[in-house]
């Protein structure tokens, strides 16, 4: 029996990155998948790196089939509360239910002090990372309270949904968002024994942050930044020696959070950082 057999996650972002580990993590464990991404670039992005692309939701769901599980997979935009709910809709009505979700779809824009942040760049940031996980959670809670058998939803947050971080100033606050969705829905699903908690990520080794506009940030004065030399840089800011972690890292924890071994989990911010928040 795997950790999660027989149950259906939703999870959002799900091309390639964390989403990507999380489904297949789940899948391994017995879990069939709804799928979402955007699969495509959100231009306010594409300055420090690309988008998904329909071929990586497209490996998501051979990998994922590989193992024998179920998998329906679409394109939809976490901002678009009517598209996201047809997709879940679809999914369910396919597989049956959903037990599991994770709110994992999210974007990264950084590098302006607070005070230079332009509209486009906060409402972009705002619109996917905090009122999309809103959006995701509205889409699956009738569900999971209509089947009466509980469930567990897992959101997404980041070390800078706990700390400050200079010049990340929508970021930081649209993953604190992420604590304010959950505590809320934590007691408002609690009779349903539906649990909620987030998890808390250091760097993880993904797209979004192995790039050199990323580097650039723990590197200013260097013009073309390297993996290694921002791999010592990035190193300094976790307690334990590791320049980030890997999605894997990420997926085990969602998995934890997932299967009824956390039955009386909620309410809980789950820190995969490291030791960076304590240091
Ligand atoms: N990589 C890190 O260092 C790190 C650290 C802490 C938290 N996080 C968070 O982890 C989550 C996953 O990020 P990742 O590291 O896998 O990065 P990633 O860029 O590889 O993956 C993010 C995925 O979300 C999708 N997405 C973006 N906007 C979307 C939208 N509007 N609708 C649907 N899908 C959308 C992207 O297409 C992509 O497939 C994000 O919420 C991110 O903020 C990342």
């Amino acid at each position: 029996m795997g950790r999660v057999q027989g149950k259906v996650a939703f999870v959002t972002g799900a091309a390639r990155g964390q989403g990507r580990s999380h489904a297949v993590r789940l899948a391994e464990e017995g879990a069939d998948i709804i799928a979402v991404d955007l699969c495509e670039a959100v231009p306010g992005v594409n300055r420090f790196y690309p988008g998904a692309t329909e071929e990586d939701l497209a490996e998501t769901v051979k990998a994922v089939e590989a193992l024998d599980r179920r998998i329906v997979a679409a394109k939809a935009d976490v901002r678009d509360y009517d598209g996201l709910k047809a997709a879940l809709d679809d999914g369910v009505a396919q597989l049956g239910h959903v037990d599991i979700v994770s709110a994992n779809a999210g974007i990264f824009i950084f590098g302006d002090p607070t005070h230079l942040v332009s509209e486009q760049d906060w409402q972009d940031v705002t619109d996917i990372n905090q009122t999309g996980v809103w959006h995701t959670c509205k889409a699956v809670i009738p569900h999971m309270i209509e089947q009466g058998s509980g469930g567990s939803m897992i959101l997404t947050s980041s070390t800078a949904g706990l700390k400050g971080t200079p010049n990340v100033a929508a970021y930081t606050a649209s993953k604190h968002a992420v604590v304010g969705i959950m505590r809320t829905l934590a007691l408002e699903l609690a009779p349903h024994r539906i649990r909620v908690n987030t998890v808390h990520p250091t760097g993880v080794g993904t797209q979004m942050i192995l790039n050199e506009a990323t580097f650039r940030l723990f590197l200013p004065d260097v013009e073309h930044p390297t993996r290694e030399q921002a791999a010592e840089v990035f190193a300094t800011t976790n307690a334990l020696p590791v320049p980030w972690v890997e999605p894997i890292d990420i997926s085990n924890a969602v998995l934890f959070l997932a299967s009824d071994e956390a039955r009386y989990v909620t309410g809980t911010e789950l820190k995969i950082d490291a030791g960076y928040t304590v240091r």
